[in-house]
Parts: structure tokens; sequence; C-alpha cells
């Protein structure tokens, strides 16, 4: 009984403690960083690979139209590719009450069902990966919100621990608030072949793959970046000319004294 009571008061000082411990996210230095940052369209190709063959299984992606797998600035699959990739899914349809293969102007489609994981099309932007330094969130303002660094955080912080709760098995994870989370590790090294060769460690696959969460999340993101650029030219023109022509207005003003 005094034994039973031990365990019973550490398994409770254990779980405070991993409640005030920092969950671990690694920073990464993506491609699609920095004022100039670009998505690496072979990345997001190989980061969609990952998605189809791995996270499919459990993970929507609802709110991306296929056709964007063409669009500029994200993985710029050729039409027919996209075509092909969208009739391996499948939706129903109402008008002929049977299911039909996706066109390219469908959706991903929405997984739901128990031992199922949410959503994903705008996981990159939905969550946080830093929030320091002392909770200011100020290093968001260099580094980004982190939204990829925290899943591919997610994705490689395992530690290998499994504990049984509730009848579900629940796997210890650095990266994830209260250390346990229910998605069995997804990626094992060479668990996808890579067309261009590049090797499928768990790292590269749990990168690839963040970084197309991230384009899924914000898909115009390069497009943004480009015209924030020219607006701050424009901006700055703009005050130069007027700082130039308030000089000019008031010249004569400033110098009656000397006529
Ligand atoms: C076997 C099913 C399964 C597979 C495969 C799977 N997941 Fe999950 N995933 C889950 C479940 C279930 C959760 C919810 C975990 C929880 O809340 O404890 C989850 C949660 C997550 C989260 C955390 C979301 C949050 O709330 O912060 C991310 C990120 C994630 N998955 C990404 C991925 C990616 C990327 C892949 C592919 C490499 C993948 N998952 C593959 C089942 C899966």
């Amino acid at each position: 009984m005094a034994a039973a009571e031990g365990e019973a008061e550490e398994t409770g000082a254990g779980e405070e403690a991993a409640e005030e411990e920092e969950s671990h996210i690694t920073d990464i230095s993506f491609s699609f960083e920095g004022p100039f940052g670009k998505f690496d369209q072979f990345q997001l190709q190989r980061g969609l690979q990952v998605y189809t063959e791995v996270c499919s299984a459990c993970h929507g992606l609802q709110q991306v139209p296929i056709r964007t797998l063409s669009d500029d600035g994200g993985p710029g699959l050729p039409a027919d590719q996209v075509r092909a990739y969208a009739s391996q899914m499948f939706i129903y349809d109402p008008e002929i009450d049977e299911d039909r293969p996706r066109l390219p102007t469908d959706h991903f489609p929405s997984v739901s069902g128990l031992g199922m994981g949410p959503d994903l099309s705008l996981m990159a932007k939905a969550r946080a990966g830093f929030h320091g330094p002392y909770g200011t969130g100020l290093s968001q303002l260099f580094n980004g919100m982190g939204g990829p660094e925290y899943i591919y955080s997610v994705l490689t912080e395992y530690n290998g621990e499994e504990v049984e709760q509730a009848g579900s098995i629940l796997y210890g994870n650095g990266a994830f608030e209260g250390g346990l989370i229910s998605m069995p590790p997804p990626l094992f090294d060479d668990l996808v072949t890579y067309e261009d060769g590049t090797p499928a460690t768990v790292d590269q696959m749990a990168r690839d793959v963040s970084a197309f969460l991230m384009w899924t999340a914000e898909p115009k993101m390069m497009a943004r970046k480009a015209n924030g650029f020219v607006s701050v030219i424009f901006l700055i023109a703009l005050a130069s000319l007027l700082y130039l022509t308030n000089k000019r207005l008031w010249w004569n003003v400033k110098h009656r004294d000397q006529e």
C-alpha cells in the first residue's frame, strides 16, 4: 500500500515536470525563409510524395485544390501528371450517385475516423514552433512562426517511450505538448524511394513534408514577399519625393531674411 502511494506521488511529480518542460523544436533553415526566400520546387515534389505515400493514410488536405500542384512557385507538376495524380483518388459525386475519380478541380480528400489525425492543410500556420525568448514571441520576428519547424520536430522527436492510456497507446514525443502523442512514429529510413535519388532519411523526409505543408498553408508566400518588397521600394521613393517637395515649398519662407 505504502509502495503504491509512493508510486502515485512519483508519477504526479513526473507529469508536473513534463508540463513545465519546454517542448523541443529544432530550428531549420528552409529555402523559403527570409525576405527573398523561395520554395524549392523539387523539395515540394518530394514532400508531396511523402504526404501521398505516408501521411495521407491518416491526414486529409481538404482545403487544397489538386490543380494547384501545377502552379508556379509550387511543386510545378505538368498538367497531365496532375490529372493522373488526381484520378488515383476517388470522390462521391451526388449527380451520378457514385464514386468517381477526382479531377484536378477537386480538392484533396478529407480523412476522418478512429485513429485518424487532424487535417494538415493549414497546420503549418496553425502551430507556432517559436514562443521565446521568455514567452514574448520576439524570435518569431526573425525566425518566422516556426510552423514547419513544429511539424518537422513532431515527426523527429519520438523518444521510443510507449504508454497505454485508457486502452490506446501513446508515444513519447518531445515536441508535442504534454510529451505524449497518439500518432505512431510515421517515418522510418527508406520508407519512400525518391525519384531524384535523394537519400530518404527520416530527417530528409520530415524536412520535405514540412516544406510541402508550408506550401499548402501559404501557397502564395512568394508573391506576398515580392509584393512586400516592391511596396517598400515604392514607399521609400514616395517618401523621398515628399521630403524634397516639402523642402521646395518652404524654401522661400526659410530664406526670406536673405532676400
Ligand atoms: C497511422 C495514422 C497516422 C499517420 C500515418 C500519420 N499521422 Fe500524423 N497524426 C495522427 C494522429 C492520430 C494524430 C493526433 C495525435 C494526438 O492528438 O495525440 C496526428 C497528429 C499529427 C500532428 C500534430 C498535430 C497537432 O495537433 O499539433 C502532425 C503535425 C502530424 N500528425 C503530421 C503528420 C505527417 C506529416 C505525417 C506523414 C509523414 C503523419 N502525420 C502521418 C495519425 C497519423
